[in-house]
């Protein structure tokens, strides 16, 4: 029986092809992107891929690329990005996208900003109509805004969930920039680009999760068939 998993290794295994000698590669985090970032690292290995230097979205991500012998950089080495494969937790018909379940989407924003294409990777649950369906909208915020930032959120419909450690601490998820993430549970969006503008207005709001008008492709794992959708 296909897995979950294996078809998030089938997307993942489609999007490095496409990456070539020369390029300078953005490396998403999540479940799926890790699974990008090991077949990176096995063509760098066994040689069907050379001269390629990778950028990560996460601290977690770097510490993958580190074990799998990927060359990393930074985004002030090379500021342009060729090529970035990341994962996304929900992808509208558009391919406008939400991601950030897994806390990077600060870093994984400025990233897909600085490339020439994002290719997003999922397996065929994150398709769906609308924004804000099946996942919630995470706000990353500065922790001197996070009771303030809460009611303005609430006022814009959202149910704000702060988003807590997996250690069991009681301890809030901190980022990899040191800031807070409150989760909004919202209807789904009809217009996701009038949620954001509210919400990225204003301040103590760092970023949000919504990627509008990011993604060049999506290379998406059915049950039967790893399909292409473009913009
Ligand atoms: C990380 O911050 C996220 O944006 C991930 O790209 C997204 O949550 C997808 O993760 P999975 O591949 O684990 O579902």
């Amino acid at each position: 029986m296909t897995t979950l998993e294996d078809l998030k290794k089938q997307a993942a295994e489609k999007a490095v092809e496409l990456i070539e000698p020369g390029m300078v590669v953005g490396l998403g985090t999540g479940s799926t992107a890790v699974y990008a970032v090991r077949a990176l690292g096995e063509m760098l290995q066994n040689g069907r891929l050379s001269h390629i230097i990778a950028i990560p979205t996460s601290e977690a991500t770097a510490t993958l690329a580190r074990e799998c012998a990927i060359p990393l950089t930074t985004l002030n080495d090379h500021p342009i990005i060729d090529l970035t494969i990341d994962g996304a937790d929900e992808i509208a018909p558009n391919l406008d996208l939400t991601k950030g379940l897994g806390g990077a989407l600060l870093r994984e924003k400025i990233v897909a900003a600085a490339s020439k294409r994002n290719i997003i990777i999922a397996d065929h649950t994150k398709l769906v109509d609308k924004l804000g369906s099946r996942a919630p909208i995470p706000v990353e915020v500065v922790g001197f805004a996070e009771r303030p930032l809460t009611l303005f959120l609430e006022s814009l419909g959202a149910r704000v969930v702060q988003r807590m450690a997996k250690d069991g601490t009681g301890n809030p998820f901190i980022t990899d920039e040191g800031n807070l993430i409150l989760d909004c549970h919202v209807a789904p969006l009809d217009d996701p680009a009038v949620f954001a503008q509210a919400v990225i207005g204003r301040p103590g709001v760092v970023e949000h999760g919504l990627f509008l008008g990011l993604a060049t492709q999506a290379i998406v794992a059915m049950p039967n068939e790893v399909v292409i959708l473009s913009r």
